[in-house]
């Protein structure tokens, strides 16, 4: 062996040992291109080698080339295995460059939205009178929406209650008092439950009104029961939800489905009755309308009228909201804005 080729060797020797340590060593691949380019490229050290292959005697070329050759295939495989690792690392997920002085995102909290949680407040303080909750169909029969109810159609009640008709004789509902007739043909009394649920009118939607709307209904019946459990049961009501102090009171109305009927008022919860714009300056705020049961609701699911008395109520649960929380627009319960709801939860 010539003095040319053993140096040749020995760079061959060292340029291996340094280009699979630059392998090795590269944390990304970038890195490990670079280190390609430095060993394995055109201009690179091991093309610099071969090049110089041509300078020194023919006797040891083929030894010199053989060993080239091996250190290409070497730094190759090294390469190719580096390339996989850090592919690898990056599928895992960039352990390393998490970076721990990023703010967090704050965790998303969800939270009841203002008007179920008025409903279900509601629905305890009756549970504990003996109320039990239930639901029924938005989708109704004029049946159950009007004739049971003893609303018939051409009478200027119904005026109030325009609605949207799906098909013969089916309706949305207008009102959750239908299920005041399901109810009482399913079960017999003693009946008491609360049903609350969304009924339709076809009203604009403005901001007191909304063609969509939470109702809240309730309805008592057994043998014995009079005015004054019901109107003691309203006042329980009326002091557990909106405090001790609130007065409430009982105003002569009409509803074809109660007699008598009576819309009850509270005194205003925001001016305890001085007069704001809350109550429209008059110190009381209607919250529901009820009364005793028509015996023509009895007969038309099947009670005896003669055995049974009951009382019913029905509340917009939405209006309440708006009143608790002096919520100025009712659309702001249903738009669903994010931003609006956060305060409450
Ligand atoms: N259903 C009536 C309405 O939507 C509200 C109502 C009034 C319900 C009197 C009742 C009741 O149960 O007794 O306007």
């Amino acid at each position: 062996m010539t003095a040319a080729g053993a140096s040749l060797l020995e760079g061959l020797a060292a340029l291996e040992g340094e280009g699979l340590a630059a392998i090795r060593e590269a944390g990304d691949p970038e890195a490990l291109e670079s280190a390609r380019v430095d060993f394995l490229g055109r201009n690179g050290r091991l093309s610099d080698v071969m090049r110089s292959i041509a300078g020194v005697e023919p006797e040891v070329r083929p030894e010199v080339g053989q060993r080239a050759n091996a250190v290409k295939t070497a730094l190759s495989e090294a390469l190719e295995g580096r390339a996989e690792h850090l592919a690898a690392d990056v599928a895992a997920g960039p352990e390393e460059l998490v970076d721990v002085t990023m703010p967090a995102r704050r965790r998303w909290i969800g939270g009841v939205h203002p008007v179920t949680r008025v409903i279900d407040e509601i629905c305890d303080i009756f549970s504990d009178l003996g109320f039990s909750r239930v639901e029924g169909p938005e989708i109704e029969s004029v049946w159950y929406n009007f004739t049971a109810l003893n609303i018939p159609l051409d009478h200027p009640a119904a005026d109030t209650m325009d609605t949207f008709y799906l098909d013969d004789g089916v309706v949305l509902r207008t009102h959750t008092s239908p299920m005041q007739a399901r109810v009482m043909e399913a079960y017999q009394p003693p009946v008491r439950v609360m049903v609350p649920g969304l009924a339709y009118r076809r009203d604009s939607f403005d901001p007191s009104h909304a063609p969509a709307f939470e109702q809240l209904e309730g309805l008592a019946v057994d043998e014995g029961i009079d005015f004054i459990e019901f109107r003691s049961s309203i006042q329980h009501f009326v002091r557990e939800f909106f405090g001790k102090e609130t007065k409430s009171r009982f105003r002569p109305a009409f509803y074809p489905f109660t007699e008598p009927s009576a819309e009850v008022d509270v005194s205003c919860t925001v001016c305890q009755g001085s007069g704001c714009s809350t109550c429209k300056r008059t110190g009381w705020i209607t919250i529901m309308g009820s009364g005793m049961v028509d015996p023509a609701v009895f007969e038309a699911v099947g009670y005896d009228p003669e055995r049974y008395t009951g009382y019913a109520f029905g509340m917009g649960p939405g209006r309440i909201a708006m009143v608790r929380h002096g919520i100025p627009d009712m659309r702001l319960l249903y738009e669903g804005d994010v931003g609006f709801l956060e305060q409450f939860s």
